[in-house]
C-alpha cells in the first residue's frame, strides 16, 4: 500500500466499507490435515499455509482493514514432534527474512505477541529486525502470535502488575480493564472485531482469551491452506449481517 487511494481497491460490491471489522484475527488451522489428505507430510501444509497468510495480508490491506493478527504457534504446540517444531521455527525465520523487503515497501507494520524469549535466538534476531525496521510504517498492523498462549499472557500481566504494586508504583484499586490491557502483549492494539478459525474446530485453543471477549466468531470447514479471498469475503459478509450488541438490547428488538 503505497498510496492512500489504493485502500478499498477491489472491495466486493456487496460489502459495506463503513462496516468492515477494524481488526481481524485468524486461527490458521488444518495445515496437517490438508497435507495428509494429499498423502504428503504435514510440513507441506505449513509451507502452503504461509502463502495463504501472505495473500490474506494483501487482501486485508487492499480492502481497508486496519489490523490482522495471525496465530502461528501456540504455547501448547511445543508438544508436537520435534521435527515439526523445528521445521516451523526454521520456516518462520526464513519467511521473515524473505518477506521483510516487501513488507517495508508495502508499509506493513509487523509485530509479534507471545513469549519470544523461548524462541531460537536466530529467529528472535529476525523478529527484532523486522519489528524495528517496520515500526513506523503507517500501513496495516500485522501481528503474529508466536509461542503465544492466552493464559500465559494473563499470568504475565498479573505478575507485572503485582511487581508494580510491590514497588509502590500503583495501588490494587488502580487495577481496571484499561490498566490490565496495558500489561498484555497486545497493549495498544485494538481488540479483534472478527475472529476466524479454519478447519471446523469450534474452539479458541488459548488464543486472545482476554481480547476476544466481544469478537464475532466465524468458523469455516475449509482447511487453512485452502482459505482464499472468496472465503474471507464470506466471513466478512457474515460479519456484516450480525448485530453486535455488547450486552445491550439490540436495535431490532
Ligand atoms: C495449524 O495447522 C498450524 C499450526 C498449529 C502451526 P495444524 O498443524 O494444527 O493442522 P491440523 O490441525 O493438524 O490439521
Ligand atoms: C491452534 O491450533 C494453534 C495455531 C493455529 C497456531 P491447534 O491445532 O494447535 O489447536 P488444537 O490442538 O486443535 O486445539
Ligand atoms: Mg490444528
Amino acid at each position: 500500500m503505497t498510496a492512500k487511494h489504493k485502500i478499498f481497491q477491489d472491495l466486493p460490491a456487496d460489502l459495506d466499507r463503513n462496516r468492515l471489522p477494524r481488526h481481524v484475527a485468524v486461527i490458521m488451522d488444518g495445515n496437517g490435515r490438508w497435507a495428509k489428505r494429499q498423502g504428503r507430510p504435514r510440513i507441506m501444509g505449513h509451507r502452503r499455509g504461509v502463502d495463504v497468510l501472505k495473500d490474506l495480508l494483501r487482501c486485508c490491506r487492499d480492502w481497508g482493514i486496519e489490523a490482522l493478527t495471525a496465530y502461528a504457534f501456540s504455547t501448547e504446540n511445543w508438544g508436537r514432534p520435534l521435527e515439526e517444531v523445528e521445521f516451523l521455527m526454521t520456516l518462520f525465520e526464513r519467511v521473515l527474512r524473505q518477506e521483510l523487503r516487501e513488507m517495508k515497501e508495502e508499509n506493513v507494520r509487523i509485530q509479534f505477541v507471545g513469549n519470544l524469549d523461548a524462541l531460537p535466538t536466530s529467529l528472535q534476531a529476525e523478529i527484532e529486525r523486522a519489528v524495528l525496521e517496520t515500526k513506523d510504517n503507517p500501513g496495516i498492523r500485522f501481528t503474529v502470535a508466536t509461542n503465544y498462549g492466552g493464559r500465559q499472557e494473563i499470568i504475565k500481566a498479573c505478575r507485572s502488575i503485582a511487581t508494580q504494586i510491590q514497588q509502590g508504583l500503583i495501588q490494587p484499586d488502580d487495577i481496571d480493564e484499561s490498566l490490565f490491557e496495558r500489561h498484555l502483549y497486545t497493549a495498544g492494539i485494538c481488540d479483534p472485531d472478527l475472529m476466524i478459525r479454519t478447519s471446523g474446530e469450534m474452539r479458541l485453543s488459548n488464543f486472545l482469551l482476554w481480547q476476544a471477549a466481544y469478537a464475532e466468531l466465524y468458523v469455516t470447514d475449509t482447511l487453512w491452506p485452502d482459505f482464499d479471498r472468496a472465503e474471507f469475503h464470506q466471513a466478512l459478509i457474515s460479519y456484516q449481517q450480525r448485530e453486535r450488541r455488547f450486552g445491550k438490547v439490540g436495535k431490532k428488538l
